[in-house]
C-alpha cells in the first residue's frame, strides 16, 4: 500500500522530530515517501533523515544547495551519506557548480559500501515566488520566466543531473524540452485550500502534465484525517496513470 508510478512526498513541514514522528506514525504504511526541508533539517540535523531511511522511507533532502562548486560538493557527498534519494541545488549555481555536484553524487555511491544508488539531484530553476518584478529587481529584467525556467533546466540536464524541481504549469515543456525527471509541488486536490500556492493542480492534472512525482504537504497535514487524504491522493494518481496507459 502507498506505492504508486508516481511517488508522492509528503512534505514534512514541521519544527521538530516529534512533530514529524506524530506525522510518520499517522500516516502508517501509506506514508512512503517524505520530503525534508530546511525547517526540520534545522532542527534535526541528519539524524532525523537517517531515521527515515532506516525505517524504509524514501527521503527527499530539500536543501537547494547554491554556494561555489568546492562548497557544493563537499555538501552533496555529506547528503548521500544520509541515505536520502533526492537532493536539490539551485540551477542559478551555474554550469560548473551543477557538473560537480553531479560528480560528488556518483562519487559518494560508489564509496558507500557499494550498496546505493547516487542520490538523485534535482535542479531548482526560478523560484515559482518570483514574479516579474522580483526578476527585475535582482537584474534578470530581460528573462521571461518560462524560458528562463526552460535555460536553466537544460543547464541541469547538460549537467547529468536527473530532474528538476517544478510547478505543474512548466512540467510538460519543461520534459518534452530536457526529457528531465520532475518533482512537482503545488498540489491541491479539488477539496483543498489552495493556501499561499499561485500555481495548483489536481494530482490527477500533474500526472498527466507528466509528472514523474509530487510533493504534497498541507492537503495531509492540516486533514481531519492525514492518512486518508494521502490514500485518497495516491488513489487519484493511480487512477490517472491507469487512464494514460501505464
Ligand atoms: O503545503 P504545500 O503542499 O503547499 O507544500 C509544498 C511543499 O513544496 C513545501 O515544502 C514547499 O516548500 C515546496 N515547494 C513549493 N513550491 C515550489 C518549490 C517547493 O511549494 N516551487
Amino acid at each position: 500500500m502507498g506505492e504508486t508510478g508516481v511517488p508522492v512526498f509528503v512534505a514534512l513541514d514541521v519544527p521538530d522530530a516529534v512533530a514529524a514522528r506524530r506525522v510518520v506514525e499517522q500516516l502508517g504504511d501509506a506514508g512512503t515517501h517524505y520530503k525534508v526541508g530546511l525547517e526540520l533539517y534545522l532542527a534535526t540535523g541528519a539524524g532525523f533523515v537517517r531515521e527515515l531511511v532506516e525505517a524504509g522511507k524514501h527521503v527527499f533532502l530539500d536543501l537547494k544547495f547554491h554556494d561555489i562548486p568546492n562548497t557544493v560538493k563537499a555538501a552533496v557527498r555529506q547528503a548521500a551519506q544520509t541515505g536520502a534519494e533526492f537532493l536539490t541545488v539551485h540551477a542559478l549555481g551555474g554550469a560548473t557548480m551543477l557538473t560537480v555536484a553531479q560528480a560528488a553524487a556518483q562519487e559518494a555511491a560508489q564509496t558507500a559500501n557499494a550498496r546505493r544508488e547516487a542520490v538523485k539531484l534535482l535542479a531548482v530553476t526560478i523560484l515559482t515566488s518570483h514574479a516579474a518584478s522580483d526578476l527585475e529587481a535582482i537584474g534578470l529584467a530581460s528573462t521571461d520566466a518560462s524560458a528562463g525556467v526552460l535555460r536553466l533546466a537544460q543547464l541541469a540536464a547538460d549537467a547529468g543531473l536527473h530532474g528538476v524541481v517544478c510547478s505543474p504549469r512548466e512540467v510538460q515543456s519543461v520534459r518534452t524540452a530536457t526529457g528531465l525527471a520532475a518533482m512537482v509541488p503545488g498540489i491541491r486536490p479539488r477539496t483543498a485550500t489552495a493556501d499561499d500556492q499561485r500555481r495548483v493542480a489536481t494530482p490527477a492534472e500533474a500526472v498527466r502534465a507528466g509528472a514523474s512525482y509530487l510533493v504534497v504537504g498541507r492537503p495531509v497535514l492540516r486533514a481531519q484525517e492525514p492518512r486518508k487524504a494521502l490514500l485518497a491522493i495516491q488513489e487519484e494518481v493511480s487512477g490517472a496513470l491507469a487512464h494514460k496507459g501505464e
